[in-house]
């Protein structure tokens, strides 16, 4: 089972969302090892400090390098090993499904959230093995990053979600987006629900599923194409609404 720990100064903010819903369920029926690490828990001096000004000129707090290091060391002695630690930041490699699906297959995770104007780099520079980031936005902290994260990973990992179809099916999982999907009534405002997912034959449907998903693609996101498993009928079909193969880069 996937342990996954997150050290964090807001500790209930991350069980808040950790203990809800799919994730929550998971870690009730033992699917996933999730800890939250109060970094606050781990400091040395009696005011339980754990930022302080940096040297030389510059506004702001930063995360001081003792009680992070303090909070991993405390991590490692209770789970008694070395987990991969990432540390969230704006700084870091972007979080791809790719990624996620190599990292739901690790033991152990250890992110690292940090808040204020960063991090003593000598922490970092010590027990980071990765840098990830959700995206190009700054963030006030790590947490919503890490809990991105762990949602991500987590419910990638066996057991988690009741049907492992669910995400072979869903999108991202050849580079592709979702094609639309309905549910009762069958008109809805007006709006009747495609005439072939009702009254069609499974290929059929499987047919018009992949042709959706191919156009939401190139509608939505066209440079996914460049990446996704194509095979030459659906080359066909993106032909048949406007796309061209790029086979040379610009230079
Ligand atoms: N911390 C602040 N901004 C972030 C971002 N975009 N991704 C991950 N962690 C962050």
């Amino acid at each position: 089972m996937l342990k996954i720990d997150i050290a964090t100064l807001f500790p209930e903010m991350c069980e808040a969302v950790l203990s809800a819903s799919i994730i929550g369920r998971a870690r009730k029926a033992g699917y996933l090892d999730i800890a939250c690490f109060h970094i606050r828990d781990y400091t040395a001096d009696k005011h339980r400090n754990v930022d302080d000004t940096p040297y030389g000129p510059g506004k702001g707090m930063l995360m001081q390098a003792d009680p992070m290091y303090r909070t991993w060391e405390a991590a490692c002695a209770r789970r008694g090993g070395r987990p991969h630690v990432i540390y969230m930041t704006p700084q870091g490699k972007t979080l791809t499904q790719e990624r996620a699906k190599e990292l739901s297959q690790m033991e152990h995770l250890y992110i690292m959230c940090g808040h204020y104007e960063g991090v003593d780099q000598r922490v970092i520079d010590e027990i980071v093995d990765e840098e990830l980031s959700i995206g190009d936005y700054v963030l006030t902290g790590g947490e919503l990053g890490a809990l991105v994260l762990a949602d991500c990973v987590g419910r990638l990992c066996p057991g988690v979600l009741a049907d492992e179809s669910c995400f072979t099916e869903e999108s991202h999982w050849d580079g592709l987006l979702e094609y639309p999907q309905y549910t009762k009534p069958a008109v809805w405002h007006g709006a009747a629900v495609p005439e072939i997912i009702t009254n069609g034959n499974h290929a059929a449907i499987a047919r018009w599923r992949r042709e959706m998903s191919l156009k939401t693609t190139f509608e939505k996101r066209p440079e996914l194409l460049e990446k996704a498993a194509l095979n030459e009928k659906d080359k066909w079909y993106l032909r048949t609404i406007g796309w061209t193969e790029q086979t040379e880069k610009e230079p």
